[in-house]
């Protein structure tokens, strides 16, 4: 099987190649990534020569046609990520996200390949701190950001695609991840990396805000569920019951890497910030028979602690560029 990984030089995209040689070794595989900001060649070192990289943009409909062609599956990460950057920039995010998937799309449609999606459960929009319900496959969406705005886009389009076209495709929407590889202008990492530079965590609001942690390597064992099982034209919830509230997280931080539990600032809140993301995942679990590997989140974070300070090559030269841009926003 030729996988065409989309953004795999990224967080999410560059763990799934790990996971994908070390479970799937059978598959080939071709990268397509822009190399932006968030893209790091270094991610995906370890892969060596058992992967092929091309550099290029998936708005590139040349390019994209060729790479489209010559696969059999396209599994399709990339994508502008970071919420505060869609806030101070939201243009990127429309031609990546929206332009970028719709390029993809056309391209599977004429070549007749499969296809799979991979998007946040932050299109459903955010729920009260006590609502029964969480996010299910069923929920309407409802995006508060420019980055879950152009995330939603990119969703209605896969389904338009499969509906009218008849598109073999398939969507994840899986909740906050965590894990080796992430950018460190992200939440966990930020705050890991603000430890290990001496500095303190910078903590938003009040920080009663909160999110649905799960592994990344858990995230993508469920894609290779949707790609090994799912129906053509199925959408799955991906999520580990893992729901913290940003300042337990920080304090958690904290405390795994010997630190006071108060150790940390709060700095300006987000504007529009969404205030609780939960994941109703009953839909993969009984249909594809998925389970999470990492079921305590404070062992998965120890072992994201460990691997940020064992890998201080990785993230170090970008650290003091991400802190002077979230400063000039007093974050
Ligand atoms: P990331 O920002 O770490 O990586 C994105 C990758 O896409 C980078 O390598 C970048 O170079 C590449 N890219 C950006 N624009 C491109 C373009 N125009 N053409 C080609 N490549 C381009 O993001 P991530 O956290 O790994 O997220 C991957 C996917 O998972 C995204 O679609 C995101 O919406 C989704 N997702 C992320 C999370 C999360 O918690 N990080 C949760 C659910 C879903
Ligand atoms: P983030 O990692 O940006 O993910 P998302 O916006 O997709 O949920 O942020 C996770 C949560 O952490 C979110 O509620 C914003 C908050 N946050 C902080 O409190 N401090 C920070 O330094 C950052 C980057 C985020």
């Amino acid at each position: 099987m030729h996988l065409l990984i989309t953004g795999g030089a990224g967080f999410i995209g560059s763990n799934f190649i790990h996971y994908t040689l070390r479970h799937r070794p059978e598959c080939r595989i071709t990268v397509l990534d822009a190399m932006t900001y968030a893209g790091n060649k270094a991610s995906l070192a370890p892969a060596g020569d058992r992967i092929e990289l091309v550099v290029g943009r998936i708005e590139d409909a040349n390019l994209v046609d060729r790479l489209v062609q010559a696969c059999d599956i396209v599994v399709h990460f990339a994508a502008e990520s970071h919420n505060d950057n869609s806030i101070a920039n939201p243009l990127p995010f429309v031609t990546t996200n929206v332009v970028g998937t719709f390029t993809l799309l056309e391209a599977a449609r004429r070549h007749g390949r499969r296809f799979h999606h991979v998007s946040t459960d932050e299109v459903f929009g955010d729920l009260e701190l006590d609502d029964p319900e969480k996010f299910r496959e069923t929920t309407p969406y409802n995006p508060s950001s420019p980055y879950s705005a152009t995330k939603a886009g990119s969703d209605l389009l896969v389904k338009a695609w499969v509906r009218t076209f008849g598109l073999n495709a398939t969507i994840s929407n899986c909740s906050n991840n965590y894990g080796p590889y992430q950018h460190i202008e992200k939440f966990i990492p930020r705050q890991i990396t603000n430890v290990l530079s001496g500095l303190r965590p910078k903590l938003y609001g009040a920080g009663a805000n909160v999110r649905d942690w799960i592994h990344v390597d858990d995230h993508n064992s469920a894609v290779w569920a949707i790609l090994d099982r799912a129906r053509p034209g199925s959408y799955y919830m991906i999520g580990a019951d893992g729901e913290q509230n940003n300042k337990a997280v920080i304090e958690l931080i904290l405390e795994l890497m010997g630190k006071p539990r108060d150790w940390y600032d709060h700095v300006n809140d987000r504007p529009g910030h969404d205030l609780r993301y939960a994941i109703d995942s009953a839909k993969i679990r009984s249909e594809l028979g998925w389970t999470p590997r990492y079921t305590t989140f404070h062992d998965g974070l120890a072992a994201t602690i460990a691997w940020y300070r064992d890998h201080a090559d990785w993230w170090q030269p970008l650290k003091k560029a991400v802190e002077a841009r979230y400063a000039k926003q007093g974050q």
